[in-house]
Formats: C-alpha cells, sequence, structure tokens
C-alpha cells in the first residue's frame, strides 16, 4: 500500500515500525538536504530544535557546520541557511552539516520510528522512486509532507506525485494500492509537470518565499530529477546520506 501523509500529525503511529517513510519538505528542507549531499557533503543530520543543534555541535569530536532557518532566514550565529544554492561544493565538501528547520526537519523527527527514511524531493524524484521500489512489498510506504505551519502545502503534495508517477511508470505494478490522497497527489502532480516552477510559486511555502526575497529558491527546488541521488537516514542518528541500500 503507498499512502500519502498530508501532515506529520495524520502519520499512523502503530503502521510505522513496518513502514518506510519518504519525506518530502520541497520548499526547503528536504531540497536542501539532497543538494548537500549531491554536493559532497559527508552527512546531514536532522534536528527538531537550534538548541539541539547546539549541543550536538558541542558534544562532536570534529568541526560540523550548523545550518538552518527559522522564518525563512538563516538562524542567527549559524553558518548557513536554507536555501539549496548555499551549499555548493566548496563550501560543504566532505563536512559534516547539522540542520533544524521549522517544518521540514521536524517531519523528519516525528517519523523516526519507521522501519526506513528516505528523504524526496522533485530534485531526486526519480532516484527516490528507484529506492522505494526496492522495498515496496515489505511494509506500507508513506510519502510524508511537512507541510508549512500546520497546514498541508501544495508543493509538498506536488512531490510527493512525483515520485509515484515514477514509480508507478517504473514497477508497472497493476497489483499496487494506492490510496486516495495518494491519487490525489499523483494527479495534482500530472497537471502541473510541465509548469513545476510556477505551481510552487502558489502556496503558502512559496508566497514566503517570495515575501523574504528568496524566490530563486523556488526555481531551484523545481528542478526535476536534477540530481541522480536517492538519500537515506539513520534512523538512530537521523543522519542523511547517499543511499546504499539502507
Ligand atoms: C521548513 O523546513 O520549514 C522549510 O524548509 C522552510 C523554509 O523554506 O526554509
Amino acid at each position: 500500500m503507498i499512502d500519502v501523509v498530508l501532515l506529520p500529525e495524520f502519520l499512523p503511529r502503530e503502521a510505522l515500525p513496518e513502514a518506510q517513510v519518504v519525506v518530502l519538505d520541497i520548499l526547503r528542507a528536504t531540497s536542501t538536504t539532497v543538494t548537500a549531499l549531491a554536493s559532497g557533503a559527508a552527512s546531514v543530520r536532522l534536528f527538531d530544535r537550534p538548541e539541539e543543534v547546539l549541543k550536538a555541535r558541542a558534544a562532536a569530536v570534529a568541526p560540523v557546520i550548523v545550518a538552518g532557518e527559522r522564518g525563512c532566514r538563516k538562524i542567527a550565529g549559524f553558518d548557513l541557511g536554507n536555501s539549496p544554492a548555499e551549499y555548493s561544493n566548496d563550501i560543504v565538501n566532505k563536512a559534516a552539516i547539522y540542520l533544524s528547520t521549522t517544518n521540514g526537519t521536524r517531519a523528519a523527527v516525528a517519523a523516526r520510528t519507521a522501519r526506513r527514511m528516505l528523504i524526496g524531493s522533485l530534485l531526486n524524484a526519480a532516484a527516490t522512486a528507484e529506492a522505494v521500489v526496492t522495498e515496496l512489498d515489505r511494509g506500507p510506504t508513506l510519502l510524508l509532507c511537512a507541510g508549512t505551519d500546520g497546514r498541508t502545502a501544495i508543493e509538498d503534495v506536488i512531490g510527493a506525485g512525483a515520485i509515484l508517477w515514477q514509480v508507478l511508470a517504473g514497477t508497472m505494478r497493476p497489483d499496487l494500492e494506492l490510496t486516495d490522497t495518494a491519487w490525489i497527489a499523483y494527479q495534482t502532480f500530472a497537471s502541473v509537470r510541465s509548469r513545476l516552477a510556477p505551481a510552487l510559486r502558489l502556496g503558502q511555502g512559496g508566497i514566503n518565499l517570495i515575501h523574504a526575497d528568496l524566490e530563486a529558491d523556488i526555481d531551484f527546488c523545481a528542478a526535476l530529477d536534477r540530481y541522480p541521488l536517492a538519500v537515506g537516514v539513520n534512523l538512530h542518528s537521523l543522519e542523511a546520506t547517499p543511499w546504499r541500500n539502507m
């Protein structure tokens, strides 16, 4: 069964230990995580709160980059914000990054009792679908939308639909069971797939970025399949790294 969970609050707690979960915060936390790893970062560890980032940095044995946003802006005293373009190879190569964002990293924390976790975005939709397909028969697949401040975000639904599109194209499995929300995500993606960047401007997440003068991030995050990179998460440390059959 493949489901799209529209907010972390709607996660089916009892099903999580059996489930593979794909976390999606298209604008911008999961797009940024994927970009950092595609740019050569060693890992991106996901935290709920900035205080936890600072505590973990104090305990780290090697230097780390601390990163994240509140209200779309870089957290005071942190090294990087949440714009994927900031995470270029010259800045993040081989680095361990600790990241805290308002909605995206919080969604990953909410799903940490899952059997398996992947980080998805439009940037790596096809690669994520390929990783999802390897474990479709081991339990439910939950595409988890982070949302924006407790509300469903259209860009996350579009991202979930992009992964579903690839899963259905790649499996030829008429027996796959999709929930109604999964079909809604699929149909939403299908209706905007030739104009993703304008669609990402429609919702509150996109509007917030436009108001913060970060509109270029929307175009960056809309680049479908820019990276042939699936990203897995260690469920003990919540460290995201390139997927190698995790
Ligand atoms: C989040 O995790 O809340 C988002 O990525 C917010 C943002 O665009 O920075």
